[in-house]
């Protein structure tokens, strides 16, 4: 479908500066409109309030719908296994999950919102393995750059036929490899026709490569703000195919978009000094971006020009402000659910 641009560019006539008062922050993309159905959450089953870590991961276990309101900080001694069925809420200005990441893995219908995952070592913040129907929300995620690429694994990695995926409003930032889509080249029959990953109005500051690097499916990106997304941020190899369009980007930036299949020596692992080959993907662009002066290598056009679903497309000159004032914490701890 056709993104709804003229609606949302004559937002800013109406509300001027109040724009972010008009911010839809419901579910969009792939999570949403997919054959499987519309991912739910924990919809409809109890509401459990969980302050400490032995609470959580007995709250988050089996199929059973249940949402989950997460308050404080869950400094995680091991990898939280979320089951499917469940929504993930942190409370008012966002609940802290520390040390530990969230995994994902042959589940379906899982939501998580307003969580700053925080410092996560030896392991990806959150891993989405072998699982469908999953909305990554209005969460914080944090690292550092100064310990190289491989301190830290990815912020959101989406792996393993995973499948109608959203990834929307996150603040992503000081972090290097930021959010793999496939990961090995010997799963290409299995990922092959999954993989669908839509992203939009996430903030990514300060990162390295990875924002992200699909892999044998097709992402739609659209209207996040790249600030110092220092090497490479949109990556599409190995017959991947990406839409990319309505983004900015913004400050030290060497390409914002490539479908070129060489892994550059800085994303990492590398085996050859010079990057790791791979076949090139593909891209098409859609409304217009704003590449800020960064390099863009589209090697490839594809043929992924519509998603299937409808979105409201944020004019190009209201991106910057829009996702800096929507993005991360804070914005929805008080959501109570769908309508
Ligand atoms: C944690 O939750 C329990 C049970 O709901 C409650 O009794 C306790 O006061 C809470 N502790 C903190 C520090 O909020
Ligand atoms: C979290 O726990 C680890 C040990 O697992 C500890 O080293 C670290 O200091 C703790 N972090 C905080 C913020 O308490
Ligand atoms: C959530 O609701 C409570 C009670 O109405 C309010 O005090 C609090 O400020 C709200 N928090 C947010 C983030 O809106
Ligand atoms: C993938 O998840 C499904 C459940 O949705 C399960 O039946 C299947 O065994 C899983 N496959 C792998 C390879 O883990
Ligand atoms: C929850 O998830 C499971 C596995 O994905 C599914 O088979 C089941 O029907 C769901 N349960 C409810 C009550 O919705
Ligand atoms: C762009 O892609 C071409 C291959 O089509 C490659 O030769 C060139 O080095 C790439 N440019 C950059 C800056 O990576
Ligand atoms: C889209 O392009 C890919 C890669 O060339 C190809 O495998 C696929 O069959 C094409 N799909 C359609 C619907 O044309």
């Amino acid at each position: 479908m056709r993104p709804s641009i003229l609606v949302l560019s004559l937002l800013p006539l109406l509300f001027g500066h109040a724009l972010s008062l008009a911010q839809n922050f419901d579910l969009v993309g792939y999570a949403k409109d997919n054959p499987l159905g519309p991912t739910t959450g924990g919809l409809g089953g109890e509401i459990v309030t969980v302050n400490d870590t032995k609470s959580l991961k007995s709250a988050v276990k089996g199929d059973t719908p249940r949402i989950i309101h997460l308050s404080g900080t869950f400094n995680l001694t091991s990898r939280l296994q979320i089951g499917s069925n469940k929504t993930l809420l942190g409370l008012g200005p966002g609940a802290e999950i520390l040390t530990n990441g969230l995994t994902l893995k042959s589940v379906s219908n899982v939501i998580i919102r307003n969580l700053g995952i925080r410092f996560i070592l030896s392991n990806d913040a959150i891993t989405i393995q072998n699982s469908t129907r999953v909305w990554i929300d209005h969460n914080e995620f944090e690292s550092s750059l100064a310990d190289g690429p491989d301190k830290y694994d990815g912020q959101c990695d989406i792996v393993r036929a995973s499948d109608w995926i959203t990834v929307s409003w996150n603040y992503f930032h000081d972090h290097w490899k930021s959010s793999l889509v496939g990961n090995k080249d010997s799963l290409r029959d299995v990922d092959t026709g999954h993989l669908h990953v839509t992203y939009h109005h996430n903030h990514w500051r300060n990162a390295g490569t990875r924002g992200p690097a699909g892999r044998f499916g097709h992402q739609h990106v659209y209207n996040n703000l790249y600030e110092d997304f220092r090497y490479q941020a949109i990556h599409s190899r190995s017959d991947n195919q990406v839409l990319v369009e309505g983004n900015v980007f913004r400050g030290q930036m060497r390409e914002a978009l490539s479908t070129y299949g060489l892994v550059i020596p800085d994303d990492s692992p590398n085996t050859s000094p010079e990057g790791d080959w791979e076949i090139d993907g593909f891209a098409n662009l859609g409304v217009e971006n704003d590449w800020g002066g960064a390099g863009v290598n589209v090697t490839q056009t594809g043929n992924f020009t519509e998603t299937g679903y409808g979105y409201g497309i944020t004019a190009l000159g209201e991106v910057e402000g829009v996702v800096r004032e929507g993005a991360g914490l804070g914005k929805v701890g008080n959501w109570t659910g769908f309508g």
